[in-house]
């Protein structure tokens, strides 16, 4: 009897010392002293031994100590939802929230955003046309007839059920597509999914994506071409950088030109981005040919434009420092949701 109301008493020190902060405590607390196992229901088994001229007073303690740990049990319950909530209700107003996920845009969507805001500004409008193209707006058009060796310049899929029909090389076939509607002025910009036969690559993929630009009206000149896309460099790469002019070969510009910036990682003194030469090269460009014109029944003698056809990926590439061109295909979450934040 002395043993069993010696150990009730520590039982209750230990009981009034104990403490919860979340409720997975308090079900510890029940399995531990009200379950089936637990010491309640244990010392309550000791009666048994109690001497029968003390059973009566041992059934009093161990009941009241029984009543003592079930109303702990309800305290302890009650400072829990007392501790978290709004009166009346089980709503905790200061956990946080469930994160929605937010969606990113693709890398190559930024930079080609980029690229188009600045041509709008100067009064470019988008344009797009069919990835499957016919053989005439893709090269024919362009100054590129049948056997041309240029074809060679740009490795051709097929589209095997009908031989005139391939993937579109470059996005040019929609400068054709604008020009053959014959309203003039035109001044568009053509970005869109490209696709040319090679290996691929880090460096290099059989699909990847361009922006191209047309210009066209009564008097325009190379000069006109100079100055839209030196505006388009201060734009994009700042104004410090400087800008060449590289005479270049197109069929379908005459003249015809690349363009390159200095090298906006090392500032021009030569790392591997630019091959130690100082110059990234960024796009090509040109005066229309006057066959290009005529082949869209736009007058050669009353009008002259110009044009230029860049890259997506290269840049996206220099500018978020992605270092293999398949990832931009691979969808790999991971890569992709690395631009959320990025502008
Ligand atoms: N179509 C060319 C290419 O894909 C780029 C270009 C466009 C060059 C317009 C000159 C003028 O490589």
């Amino acid at each position: 009897m002395e043993d069993l109301l010696k150990k009730i008493e520590e039982y209750k020190h230990e009981i009034t010392a104990f403490n919860v902060t979340d409720e997975k405590q308090v079900e510890d607390f029940r399995i531990k002293w009200l379950g089936t196992k637990g010491i309640v229901k244990a010392i309550m088994g000791e009666m048994k031994n109690v001497a029968a001229e003390n059973k009566k007073e041992a059934g009093r303690i161990l009941n009241e100590f029984k009543l003592f740990t079930e109303t702990k049990f309800e305290e302890l319950k009650a400072t829990l939802t007392t501790n978290n909530t709004v009166t009346g209700s089980s709503i905790d107003l200061t956990l946080p929230g469930n994160a929605i996920p937010v969606g990113s845009r693709h890398p190559v969507v930024l930079m080609r955003n980029k690229i188009v805001s600045i041509f709008q500004r100067l009064g470019f409008a988008v344009a797009e046309g069919p990835e499957i193209e016919d053989d005439w707006h893709n090269f024919g058009a362009l100054n590129l007839p049948e056997h041309h060796p240029a074809r060679d310049m740009q490795d051709t899929f097929y589209v095997q059920t009908n031989p005139d029909w391939v993937l579109r090389t470059h996005t040019s076939s929609v400068q054709i597509r604008e020009m053959e509607k014959g309203k003039l002025p035109i001044r568009m910009l053509m970005p869109g999914r490209v696709y040319r036969n090679e290996t691929v690559s880090a460096r290099s993929h059989c699909f990847f994506h361009q922006v191209e630009g047309l210009y066209i009206d009564e008097n325009v000149s190379f000069a006109d071409l100079k100055q839209t896309l030196y505006f388009f460099v201060k734009e994009m790469y700042g104004k410090d950088v400087k800008v060449r002019f590289r005479p270049s070969y197109f069929p379908f510009t005459e003249p015809s030109a690349e363009m390159d910036v200095s090298c906006f990682i090392c500032g021009g003194s030569g790392c591997n981005i630019c091959k130690k030469t100082g110059w990234v090269e960024i796009l090509g460009c040109g005066m229309v040919h006057p066959n290009v014109l005529s082949n869209c029944n736009i007058d050669p003698n009353k009008y002259t434009g110009f044009a230029f056809g860049m890259g997506i990926e290269r840049p996206a590439m220099l500018k978020y420092g992605i270092n293999d061109i398949r990832l931009f295909s691979e969808n790999d979450v991971r890569f992709l949701k690395q631009f959320t934040a990025a502008t």
